[in-house]
This record gives structure tokens, C-alpha cells and sequence, in this order.
């Protein structure tokens, strides 16, 4: 979603802005503008893409100083009004911002009455009059004064044409980085924008302030007192933040092809040959707490969420301890009880959704254990968890997830493990997922080589308006992520559905002209599995069936997709695969950008 970046420094501003800008595109967004403080202070921006932007930008914009930003519209449309930066009636301060100012429309009213015309339908405007209002003599004490009167969450980045050696950034639930150059420095909401520049970074912390210079920075509070927040060096390959195609193939396609090392990186080091265990140093858990655990409550959003009830399974299987997974976003509104003895779970590629981010706050506030299974390092999920699991996929830039996803459940399969072995399981039953999991690049790699066939399956499935992914048990979030990931890039309707359900109601919709995809591993449910194929089947619906080797479809008229076999707790991971080459290429064939869904956001930062 909306992306903000900055740079003080010796060199022009303007390119090396848009430039930034261009290294959030995949966040997903709607306009994009900047504001440079040369002689005066210029604002350009645009409604639509960042080369839109760097199309209309005057060649003359020249300035040292300036901050840039992609908005994703909450209030108002996407036109040029409407983008950031923002800006008093005067043009002397402009401001960008992520985030939702809650009581923006009562500061509205406030300043029209006091005589000030707002020009944009935004929430974000206001902050800039409040700016330019305030009697203070720094720029810093003009920002605080206009925090004062805000509620909600941001991050932000200010600039006045009267302090033009400076940016001054404040955030609050919104992230914000400051990046150290050769004396110059670098603003920005995701490490993506800098990373070109520089790979030593301060993250600032929710209720912090910076002061950015050419010289450096210095943090403080609201109440002006100094903080100690300081650089460090990010362990970073920038290459990898690098957008756009690789060999002329979609992002998306090339974390897919990764899957067998990401999953292999997320592995390493933490497997146990000789204990039959996993150790998972960042839990900040020995085995008595460990073994204290009485419930596990996982929290996610969408694919997050999916892979999360893949992992209660794990949980509950290995560990024998009850599990369930929750959407994050219904969790936090519901004033959930919070058990001393339960061990949450915040899962979460970006380490940014506002509302996984938001749940684990609330967890927090009511004493509650959490650890973050996440990403992207030093993010604010992981930051405000108690301890936790790095994913160690790499930066993941395609909106649809893929290799996050299935890192994140191999974090569930080695947190399962390793709940398991300070309990029940047994060192045989260790020693199996042990080597279980370390088969597991391997045989991802054998499923990405069915690419073909399954491209096959997928042209015929995208040729339906509508269609039908399901499963059962183990087999049910698998589904569930199958049709996610179907209608994200798709555009195609794809419901997920239960197996054991279809005949309670949605069997009804079943028709030759709505194919099935089910989810049929080889274990102790594939005859029940299979005979609800027939009762698709003997409607005429089409099916797809991903599946083991030596599964016995019977009489079936389907397209099989095989997958091959590891221990059956472990499955549902291999069983995801084929589904995100299913969507891939059935998007491809409906020309569809699948880097760039239509109304996606990588990162959903507002509520
Ligand atoms: C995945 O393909 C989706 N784009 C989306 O559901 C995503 O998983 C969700 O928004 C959560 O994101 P997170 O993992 O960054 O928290």
C-alpha cells in the first residue's frame, strides 16, 4: 500500500526520488508525487503509475531536500488532488503519509472553521495546515504541535520551505527507516527503497521522531526529549530487492522457481538429526515453558492466515496440543479472551499488516504470550512480538505470495517439532519428520517440473467464470489457498469448500461448466475423498485432482496432477505447489499482470 521515501544530501533530489518510488511499485498503489525544497518548494504529483509521475516532473525541479510517496486511495479517489504530498495554502510545508488520521473529519470542520480552504478529500491534508498553524519556532516543534492534535496511525515525513536542510519523519504503527549515506541520507516506509543506497538503516519505533540531515539524524519523542536509536548494518542482499521481470518471466514465476532453496535456507541450522528435534533459538522458549503451552492460537491474514490453519494441523498432530488459526482481522475487533497458558502465533510475510499487527497488541496489552513467524527482518510484527521464527525466504516482491508462504510452513512444521519432542513424540516419530522435512526442496523441485502439464490443466480451468476448490481436513486449507490464490491473479471466482460439505449445499452449483479442483492426498480419508469425486462427477462437473502417485481414481474422468509422497503430516505443503502454478498460468492465459493484481497490495497497512 502507500509508500513513503526521503533523501537529504548533496546530490539532486527529484530522480532519486521517482527512482525510490519506483522501488515500491509493487506495493500496489494508485498515484504518486514528490515535493523538493530548492530556492522554494516545488510539489509534483500525479494520479497513476510512477512513470506518469516522471513524465510531468519539470526538468527544472532541483533541490537537496525533498520526500515522494505512492498512495493506495482510502479517502477519496485516486486523482492528482488527492495525492501526496500534501501542502498548507501557502505551498511552505508538504507532508506524505501512511496511515489513517482517525479524527481527521473533526479537524476539518476545525480548520474550515477556522477560515482554512481544504482542497483534497485526504486526511493527510490537514496535518499540513496543522504544520503551517503551529507558533513554534523549529520545524520539530511545528510537527509535534500537529501530533498533538492527530489521532491514529502513521508514518509521516515533513518538509518547510523555511527549515531547508531537513526532513523531519515521525511514526506511530506505520513503519519508518532512516538509511546512513556518505553524507547523505535516505527516508523510506520499506527497506526496498533503499537498499540501492545503503544497507545501514535505523527503524524507528512507534511514538519516535527523527530529524533528518545531510550530517545525520537524531530521534526524540513527542516531548522533544532525545532517544537513542541509532543505525545498523542489515544483512541484505540488494539484488534481491532488485523489480520487475527476471529473463522476461514474472516475478511471481521466479519465487516459485526458488521454493526448493527458500525452503531449504528456512530449514537450516535448526534441525536436530541426533535429538529427532528442531531448535528454534528466537522463541525465547525453553522446554519448560514449552512443555507449559496448553493451547496454540495462530493469527494471520489471507495466505497468512490459509498456511496458519495448515499449521494448527501440525500442531495439533505432532504436539497433541489443540490449535486453531483465526483470521487476524476478525480476531482483534472481537475483544478476545486472552489465556496465560496459550501461545499465540502472528504470522505474517511483510511483518506489516496493520491488523495482524494490531491483534498482537492486543495480545499484548492483556499479557498474552506472542511470537511472530515473519519475514522480513526487523519489521514491526517482529518487532513487537516476544520472540520468534525468521522465514529467511528473501525478499518476496510479486503481491501473490508463494515462497513466503511455504517458508511459513515450514516454520510451523519446525515449531510443531519441536513443541512435539518436549512432550509425546516419540524420537522415531522425530527422526521421520526430521528427514520428512529434509526431503522436502527436493520434492517441491520434482513438482515444479509437472510445470507443463499443470499450464494444461490451468487453460482449461481459466476458461470457467467460476469453480470449486476442495478438500478435507489436512486438506481443507490447502483449498482454501488454492482458490486464493486462483482469484487474486485470476480474476476468477474460486470458492473453497469443505468435501465433507458439498453435499449440504453447494453440490447444487456443480455443472459441466464448474470445474473442481480437490485436494486428494493418499491417507487415511482418500476413499471418502474419492467418493465425493463421484458425487461431483456424476454431475458433470470437471475435475482436477491433485494427488499422490498409486491413488486410485477409479472410473473418473479427471486430470491428475501428482505430487510425490512424504510423511502425511507433511503433505499439505507439497499439495500447495501445483495450485500456485495453476493460478500462474491460467492468469498468464487470461493476459492478466500477475506480478500486479488488480486492487491488491503487497502490504495492507490500513484497516
Ligand atoms: C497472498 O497471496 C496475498 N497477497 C495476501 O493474502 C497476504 O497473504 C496477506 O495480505 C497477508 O500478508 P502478510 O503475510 O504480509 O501479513
Amino acid at each position: 500500500m502507500c509508500g513513503i521515501v526521503g533523501y537529504v544530501g548533496g546530490q539532486n533530489a527529484a530522480p532519486l526520488l521517482v527512482e525510490a518510488l519506483g522501488r515500491l511499485e509493487h506495493r500496489g498503489y494508485d498515484s504518486a508525487g514528490v515535493a523538493v525544497v530548492g530556492s522554494q518548494l516545488k510539489v509534483t504529483k500525479r494520479a497513476g503509475r510512477v512513470r506518469d509521475l516522471a513524465e510531468v516532473l519539470p526538468k527544472r525541479t532541483s533541490g537537496r531536500v525533498g520526500i515522494g510517496h505512492t498512495r493506495w486511495a482510502t479517502h477519496g479517489p485516486a486523482t492528482d488532488v488527492n495525492a501526496h504530498p500534501h501542502t498548507d495554502a501557502s505551498g511552505t510545508v508538504a507532508v506524505v503519509h501512511n496511515g489513517i488520521i482517525d479524527n481527521a473529519a473533526a479537524l476539518r470542520a476545525r480548520l474550515t472553521d477556522q477560515g482554512v480552504e481544504l482542497v483534497s478529500d485526504t486526511d493527510t491534508e490537514v496535518f499540513a495546515h496543522l504544520v503551517a498553524l503551529s507558533g513554534a519556532d523549529t520545524l520539530e516543534g511545528k510537527v509535534v504541535d500537529a501530533l498533538d492534535a492527530v489521532e491514529g496511525t502513521y508514518g509521516l515525513a515533513v518538509v518547510h520551505a523555511g527549515f531547508p536542510d531537513r526532513v523531519v519523519v515521525a511514526r506511530n504503527g506505520s513503519p519508518l527507516l532512516v538509511g546512513v549515506g556518505e553524507k547523505e541520507m535516505f527516508i523510506a516506509s520499506d527497506l526496498a527503497a533503499l537498499v540501492r543506497h545503503t544497507t545501514t538503516v535505523a527503524h524507528l519505533a512507534d511514538g519516535e521522531l527523527a530529524t533528518v540531515t545531510a550530517a545525520g539524524f537524531t530521534t526524540f519523542r513527542r516531548d522533544l526529549t532525545r532517544t537513542q536509536t541509532t543505525a545498523r548494518e542489515v544483512d541484505v542482499d540488494p539484488s534481491a530487492y532488485e523489480h520487475g521481470q527476471i529473463d522476461g518471466r514474472p516475478r511471481m514465476y521466479t519465487e516459485m522457481l526458488e521454493q526448493p532453496a527458500s525452503v531449504e535456507r528456512a530449514l537450516r541450522g535448526r534441525l536436530d538429526e541426533r535429538f529427532a528435534t528442531a531448535h528454534l533459538g528466537g522463541l525465547e522458549m525453553d522446554a519448560r515453558e514449552l512443555r507449559a503451552v496448553r493451547r496454540v492460537k495462530i493469527l494471520g491474514c489471507g495466505s497468512a492466515y490459509y498456511v496458519g490453519q495448515m499449521g494448527a494441523s501440525l500442531v495439533e498432530e505432532l504436539a497433541r496440543v489443540p490449535a486453531d488459526a483465526e483470521a487476524a482481522s476478525e480476531f482483534r475487533y472481537r475483544d478476545p479472551v486472552i489465556e496465560p497458558d496459550t501461545l499465540y502465533v502472528a504470522v505474517s510475510q511483510s511483518g506489516e499488516t496493520i491488523d495482524t499487527l494490531l491483534a498482537v497488541e492486543e495480545i499484548k496489552r492483556k499479557g498474552g504470550r506472542v511470537i511472530g513467524l515473519v519475514n522480513v527482518v526487523g519489521s514491526a510484527i517482529a518487532r513487537a512480538c516476544d520472540g520468534g521464527i525468521y522465514l529467511h525466504a528473501g525478499p518476496e516482491i510479486a503481491v501473490a505470495s508463494t515462497k513466503a508462504l511455504t517458508t511459513m510452513y515450514v516454520g510451523f512444521a519446525l515449531l510443531a517439532l519441536q513443541l512435539g519432542r518436549v512432550r509425546d513424540l516419540s524420537v522415531a516419530d522425530g527422526r521421520r519428520l526430521v528427514a520428512g522435512l529434509q526431503a522436502l526442496p527436493a520434492q517441491i523441485e520434482q513438482v515444479l517440473d509437472g510445470e507443463e502439464r499443470i499450464a494444461e490443466a490451468a487453460k482449461s480451468l481459466a476458461a470457467a467464470e467460476s469453480l470449486f476448490f476442495v478438500g478435507r481436513v489436512r486438506g481443507y486449507p490447502v483449498a482454501r489457498e488454492g482458490a486464493q490464490k486462483f482469484k487474486e491473479i485470476s480474476y476468477r471466482h474460486a470458492e473453497a469448500y469443505q468435501m465433507s460439505e458439498l453435499k449440504h449445499g453447494p453440490l447444487a452449483l456443480i455443472s459441466p461448466d464448474v470445474p473442481t479442483v480437490a485436494i486428494v492426498p493418499d491417507d487415511e480419508l482418500t476413499d471418502r475423498n474419492v467418493a465425493a469425486l463421484h458425487e461431483i462427477a456424476a454431475r458433470g462437473g470437471p475435475l482436477v485432482v491433485v494427488t499422490h502417485p498409486g491413488v486410485d481414481l477409479g472410473e473418473l474422468r479427471a486430470e491428475r496432477i501428482e505430487v510425490p509422497r512424504n510423511e502425511r503430516e507433511l503433505d499439505p505443503l507439497l499439495l500447495t505447489v501445483p495450485l500456485q502454478l495453476l493460478a500462474y498460468h491460467a492468469a498468464l492465459s487470461l493476459g492478466h499482470d500477475v506480478d500486479k493484481p488488480r486492487n491488491l497490495a503487497k502490504s495492507v497497512t490500513v484497516e
